[in-house]
């Protein structure tokens, strides 16, 4: 019996009994001081790019969790992802998989994080959530709304416990934030403003050399959204992919596209073919929060309407860089006494970074930098004091943390599935209004776009063969 299988089958039984799984409370796990290896939760990281690692630091450091696996599709990331495990632990353990597959496979794996780009989630997702691995995902859930509705069946139907990325949930800035409005201090909530990032951001910092390699054409181009198919500035950018790179693989269900390097790693989110720009990045953040304040976890908007101002079709970066989203939560879909409007803005001097709720009493804004509210005294307080709590939200201290204890408890993390599949909906219809050039009326409860097959059809993609979900 190798040293986690104990483990993955104590587990593998209480994912299959619910009764069972209610036996195995939190205090009990909580009980064993010092956790043996035999009581690790095992677990492999799929993706180790920018937040792979990230992700995997916490866990590296959860006593309670022994990172057993890693794959990626670069060997050099691949490499760093065993390194960084093998030196945690000061052994030669940590498997390398090239091919998710195969780490989904084994048995004695109990769950999985996953930080592979957006064009990946729905296919390694499905699978993981197939062969009963507990999911660790990344933001937002998926390319597609169809992806998504995918996902979300496929972890119900396992009984699987999901945590999304969006860790925003688990500071205590946002959840003080999300129950003042929950709490109706502002009184009635009529507007949100979520405030995203506008344009591309060079993450991968690729965006010198290409520029650099771009000098002696006598056209000057300053940015790769001004970079053309079949254009002599194309032509340079492109290369053969690196030799550590499965670049085949990597575009994977996505359409084949010339390698250019400033499209890969980290910068795929300004490619359509593989991410959804600022948008779709940042949705399951500020947005996710605005949800969260307004008891939206399972609703959504009827209408949407979605302004985008976007560079040349298949331009090498083609992502909107500023968007304007328009979305009408109905009070006969969410409860509410009145309709809510959201806003959504990238590139909006009106609109802050950040998360803006505004009632009839009063407002409240949060954000990664800060904190401010009509109220000042709810500006000095760490937290909602208890007598104003009659509706307590979650509370998590940590996201990872939180995902374990979850999947010890078997109870629902801070952001289960459902909730991230929700909190990115008025995403994907914005962006699907902004392709189509109109406003969208959505069913919620069917989660279906209504009297319009064109952007019904932007609701999916096709997958490049071979390529099918799980
Ligand atoms: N929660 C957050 O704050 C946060 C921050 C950054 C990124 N993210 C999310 O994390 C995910 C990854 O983003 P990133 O910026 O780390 O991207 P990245 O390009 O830096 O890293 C992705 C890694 O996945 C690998 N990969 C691609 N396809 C694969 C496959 N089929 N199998 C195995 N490995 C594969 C790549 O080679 C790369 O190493 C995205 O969904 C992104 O939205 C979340």
């Amino acid at each position: 019996m190798s040293s986690s299988s104990f483990t993955s089958v104590s587990r593998r039984d209480f994912v299959k009994s619910a009764a069972a799984a209610a036996l195995l409370s939190r205090s009990a796990w909580a009980r064993a001081s010092r956790v043996s290896a035999s009581n690790r939760i095992t677990l492999g990281v799929i993706g180790w790019g920018m937040m792979g690692p990230s992700n995997t630091k916490v866990f590296l450091e959860q006593d309670d969790c022994q990172v057993v696996a890693a794959c990626d599709l670069d060997k050099n990331h691949l490499q760093a992802a065993v390194d960084t495990v093998n030196a945690r632990y000061g052994n030669q353990d940590c498997k390398a998989y090239h091919d998710y597959h195969e780490l989904l496979a084994r048995d004695d794996i109990d769950a999985v994080m996953i930080a592979v780009p957006d064009h990946w989630h729905a296919l390694v997702a499905t699978e993981a959530a197939n062969r009963k691995k507990d999911i660790y995902g990344e933001k937002p859930l998926a390319r597609t709304i169809a992806e998504q509705q995918a996902i979300v069946r496929a972890a119900q139907k396992n009984s699987i416990i999901w945590q999304t990325g969006s860790w925003q949930r688990s500071l205590p800035t946002f959840h003080k934030a999300a129950e003042i409005v929950r709490n109706g201090l502002i009184g009635n909530v009529v507007r949100v403003e979520v405030g995203l990032p506008a344009g591309h951001h060079d993450f991968a910092g690729t965006e010198p050399a290409l520029l650099a390699k771009l000098t002696t054409l006598p056209e000057k181009i300053t940015d790769p959204s001004l970079i053309i198919p079949g254009t002599p500035a194309w032509n340079l950018a492109v290369s053969d992919p690196p030799p550590e790179l499965d670049y085949d693989r990597w575009i994977g269900p996505s359409k084949m596209e010339q390698y250019i390097e400033a499209r890969v790693h980290k910068n795929w989110r300004w490619n359509y073919n593989t991410g959804g720009g600022q948008l779709m990045d940042w949705i399951g953040h500020h947005g996710d929060i605005a949800h969260w304040g307004l008891g939206f976890d399972n609703t959504g908007p009827s209408e949407v309407e979605g302004l985008g101002e976007f560079p040349a079709p298949g331009a090498l970066w083609n992502t909107a860089t500023k968007y304007h989203v328009e979305c009408l939560y109905r009070k006969e879909v969410t409860g509410y006494s009145s309709d809510v409007k959201m806003t959504i803005a990238g590139g909006s001097g009106a609109i802050n970074m950040g998360t803006k709720w505004i009632g009839t009493d009063g407002w409240v804004w949060v954000d990664r930098s800060g904190f401010d509210a009509s109220n000042q005294e709810w500006v000095k307080m760490d937290a909602l004091p208890d007598d104003l709590r009659k509706i307590k939200l979650y509370e998590s201290a940590e996201h990872r943390r939180n995902f374990l204890d979850c999947v010890k408890s078997r109870k629902p993390t801070i952001t289960p599935v459902e909730v991230a599949h929700h909190s990115t909906i008025p995403g994907h219809l914005g962006l699907i209004s902004m392709m189509v050039g109109r406003k969208l009326r959505w069913d919620v409860q069917e989660e279906k776009i209504l009297d319009d097959s064109t952007a019904c059809d932007l609701m999916t993609r096709s997958y490049r063969a071979p390529y099918q979900l799980a």
